[in-house]
């Protein structure tokens, strides 16, 4: 029964980009490996952010090794279902919500006691095509879209269960790189007012998760983290309820934005706080020593920029291992994008995020 709802799920799981199933193409590769036992959520915690987390995935929950080391809340405070809570995942056909592996994740953070960040409720992949392709009106989409996140909300919120729903994604990815609006089947019905509507009755549903509006490329000054502010000064200004700005952070080896903290310290400057959601340092296969050492650099760089800044309230590595990394599935010849290797063992990263967290 399992067996057949996993592949049914993974049926859905067929995403817009073309990615492939991650595969682990560098096992290897060399790994000088790391020095520090430090435990990431703990220094997280001791320098005043909520947490330092991962994102997981169910196929990975049968790897009794990768689970020993997710599940431990010192080093893991916080999990983001890669997968389970996206709308193909939660509401494949109209009507019918299926929660068997969004609440096996649910599940597993509260058995841990870790946190979670909820993602996500409106995007334009892993979308059923009977909400992108429906034809609806306006009205008619608007309440799709509020029902969606409704009942996601209602079934997740802190209320009915006993772990923290600390944040959710009730947007993700809004923004092409131009600063122009996405072009989906939300905004082409609706306008750019389907942001606001969805916040507001993700508001009303759960009013106390952290509501969030996700996206990538926010980590540099640009004509998308222009359009990006612009729309929370908007909302802002409106009274909208919106509370954090995610920066995706899906970053390469050698090329971390100079200016990553002066963009977190810009958004918080407009009101809202800011996490590093989906981090990843990918770099070109194979891996090498000199890769890995810059690797080192880059994580440090990022998880110092947001331990300077206090409204950066955790971050989120997305994923930990490259094992189950969706980098090599998604970008054709590069991977190794995680603080861990294929064989679950450290990687110089990690003392790059242990200093990033100390410094
Ligand atoms: C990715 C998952 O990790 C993959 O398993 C899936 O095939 C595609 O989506 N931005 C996001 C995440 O907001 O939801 C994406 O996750 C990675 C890019």
């Amino acid at each position: 029964m399992l067996t057949t709802l996993v592949s049914l799920v993974s049926l859905f799981l067929i995403p817009l980009r073309s990615y492939a199933a991650p595969s682990a193409t560098s096992s290897a590769a060399p790994n000088p490996g790391a020095t520090s036992t430090a435990s990431l959520n703990s220094l997280a915690q001791s320098i005043g952010k909520a947490y330092f987390g991962s994102a997981t995935d169910n196929p990975e929950f049968t790897d009794a090794a990768y689970l020993a080391i997710l599940s431990d809340n010192a080093m893991f405070g916080q999990i983001t279902p890669a997968n389970a809570w996206k709308w193909d995942a939660t509401e494949p056909e109209q009507g019918v919500f299926t929660f068997t592996q969004a609440d096996q994740v649910a599940a597993l953070a509260q058995g841990n006691g870790q946190l979670i960040r909820g993602h996500n409720c409106v995007w334009h992949q892993q979308l059923p095509t009977w909400v992108s392709s429906g034809n609806f009106t306006a009205a008619e989409l608007t309440d799709i879209m509020t029902t969606h996140c409704t009942t996601i909300l209602e079934h997740f919120k802190g209320d009915t269960c006993e772990w923290r729903l600390i944040a959710f994604d009730i947007v993700n990815e809004p923004f092409n790189d131009d600063g122009t609006f996405t072009s989906d089947v939300f905004f082409n019905t609706l306008g750019s007012s389907y942001i606001g509507t969805v916040l507001t009755a993700a508001r009303a549903a759960d009013p106390s998760t952290h509501l969030y509006i996700n996206e990538f490329n926010l980590e540099f000054a640009g004509v998308k983290s222009t359009a990006m502010a612009n729309l929370v000064s908007s909302l802002k200004s409106a009274g909208t309820p919106l509370d954090g700005i995610g920066f995706e952070s899906h970053l390469i080896v050698g090329q971390v934005p100079t200016d990553f903290q002066q963009q977190l310290e810009s958004f918080t400057a407009l009101g809202v706080e800011v996490a590093v959601t989906e981090l990843d340092i990918r770099m070109t296969l194979p891996v090498t020593d000199a890769l890995l050492a810059q690797q080192q650099a880059d994580y440090q760089s990022v998880v110092s920029a947001c331990k300077a800044v206090s409204g950066c309230v955790g971050v989120t590595i997305w994923d930990y291992t490259d094992k189950f990394s969706w980098i090599p599935g998604a970008f054709a010849g590069q991977g190794a994008a995680c603080p861990w290797d294929d064989n679950l063992v450290k990687k110089p990263a990690f003392d790059g995020i242990v200093a990033g967290l100390q410094s």
